[in-house]
């Protein structure tokens, strides 16, 4: 297999974990380059789900190498939970997994910020998944955050515990008027993270390179999607870390020259959790109940595996994946839920918005003006034939196959893969 950067090219759970599980046996390595636990990739094989939050979608494999790289953020009970988890089912996770000495790490005072803020933010509230992955990066970024490496210097590490929790707890009680984080719940999950993590701990932009060098395939996974990339995405309704595949090579510590194909992952439709834009939105649990968007959620099980809060659901739209395949350099697109579509006497593709009476193609950078945008759809036949399980594109009504040609037109990028359910056999491959 090339190189591949695996990216979500909407906003996010478009279906990442179960086509980088379904790459994996084809790459050496799985390297997750950015986010945290903020993410909630789901695994079904032979009916059985597996929802991993920090450990690459590759683990599964026995012979597939597992990376976390410095660019994600790591709460360090989440993962060890995660670890036991698989453990206790007899996948040898810790023999495969290497965890970047520069990682970032999600401290409880991390979430205790981010729940106030969005309590503060009110109505404004962003809708954060409240994993405390903003106020984790933004530490990073103000330069006092804790990394692994930190582990390591028993002085330093209390000095600079000392420093961010008094400054986090100033923050929680005399602003949010909230209550202060205890250091003995920061001390715990250290000493989970010192047993539990140290142990994993190495340079992995050492190890991708010499397995590059040695002819090693390398699939990298990210999170989230561009259309929450904190540059590229809705901002400031967005995620706190870049999320295109540019974001791969920052995340671990490699050179564009690695990257061999990038592959945007997005849904057959449209789905968002948290606030805000979304042009062609159909349904949500705030009232807006179109039967296309109710069939929509209810046939994909739109409910988020991290929170399990409902997923807003609308339409496809190629002016958002036409964004995200210019800003993410995707070379080939894998479109899932394909399935969910199947009973739809219709289906919708926006190919344009009209901003102020006037046509416009590309996505505003202001959200408030995106907020603005009326979708221009195209309306396709929709099928009646089932498409769940399809293995061959022969298989598939000429609706469908017809709705394919027409994204990969809009869309500018043609369909590599297409899942048609969620479990791994559930797929039909193109060949390019
Ligand atoms: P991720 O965050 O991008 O990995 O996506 P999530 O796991 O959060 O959400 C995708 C959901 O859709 C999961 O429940 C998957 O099991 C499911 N899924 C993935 N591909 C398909 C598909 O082709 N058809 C159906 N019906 N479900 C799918
Ligand atoms: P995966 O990897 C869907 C959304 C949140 C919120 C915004 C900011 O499973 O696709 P954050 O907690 O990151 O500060 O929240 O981003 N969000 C996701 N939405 N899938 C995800 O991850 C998400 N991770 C964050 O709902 O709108
Ligand atoms: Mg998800």
């Amino acid at each position: 297999m090339k190189n591949t950067v695996a990216v979500g090219i909407q906003w996010g759970d478009e279906g990442k974990g179960k086509i980088v599980d379904l790459l994996a046996p084809e790459a050496d390595v799985v390297a997750r380059f950015q986010g945290g636990p903020n993410a909630g990739h789901t695994l079904v094989i032979g009916g059985r789900k597996t929802v991993l939050h920090l450990l690459p979608s590759g683990i599964l494999h026995e012979n597939t190498q597992c990376l976390i790289g410095n660019g994600t953020v790591v709460a360090p009970e989440t993962l060890v939970e995660e670890m036991d988890t698989l453990l206790a089912a007899g996948v040898p996770v810790t023999d495969r997994l290497s965890i970047s000495d520069r990682c970032q790490l999600i401290l409880p005072y991390h979430r205790a910020l981010d729940a106030a803020r969005e309590r503060a933010r009110g109505a404004g509230r962003i809708g954060t998944t409240g994993r405390g992955i903003g106020p984790a990066y933004e530490d990073k970024t103000a330069r006092r955050g804790i990394r692994l490496i930190d582990l390591c210097d028993e002085a330093l590490l209390n000095e600079k515990i000392a420093a961010n929790l008094d400054w986090t707890n100033f923050q929680l009680t005399q602003y949010f008027k909230t209550e202060p984080v205890a250091r003995a719940e920061i001390d715990a999950v250290l000493d989970l993270a010192r047993t539990r993590l140290l142990p994993l701990m190495d340079d992995v932009s050492s190890i991708l390179h010499a397995r590059h060098r040695e002819g090693a395939s390398i699939l990298f996974e990210g999170a989230q999607g561009v259309m929450l990339d904190l540059d590229f995405g809705t901002y400031p309704f967005v995620t706190s870390s870049n999320t295109v595949a540019g974001a791969a090579m920052a995340g671990l510590g490699v050179g564009p020259g690695m990257i061999e194909s990038v592959l945007g992952i997005c849904k057959a439709y449209t789905t968002r959790v948290g606030a805000g834009p979304f042009p062609t939105e159909l349904y949500n649990a705030d009232g807006l109940d179109d039967p296309a968007g109710r069939h929509l959620a209810e046939r994909g099980h739109e409910f988020g595996a991290t929170t399990g809060r409902p997923r807003r659901t609308g339409w496809f739209d190629a002016v958002a994946v036409r964004h995200a395949v210019r800003v993410a350099g995707v070379t080939e697109l894998a479109i899932t839920k394909l399935d969910v579509l199947d009973g739809l006497s219709a289906v919708k593709l926006c190919v344009g918005y009209e901003l102020d009476g006037e046509r416009i193609e590309t996505v505003p950078a202001d959200a408030r003006t995106l907020a603005r945008c009326i979708p221009v759809y195209e309306t396709l036949a929709g099928w009646d034939e089932r498409t769940l399980g399809a293995r061959s594109a022969d298989q598939l009504p000429a609706a469908a196959r017809a709705l394919l040609s027409r994204i990969e037109e809009v869309c500018e990028c043609p369909v590599a893969l297409l899942s048609t359910g969620p479990d791994r056999e559930h797929v039909i491959r193109f060949a390019s």
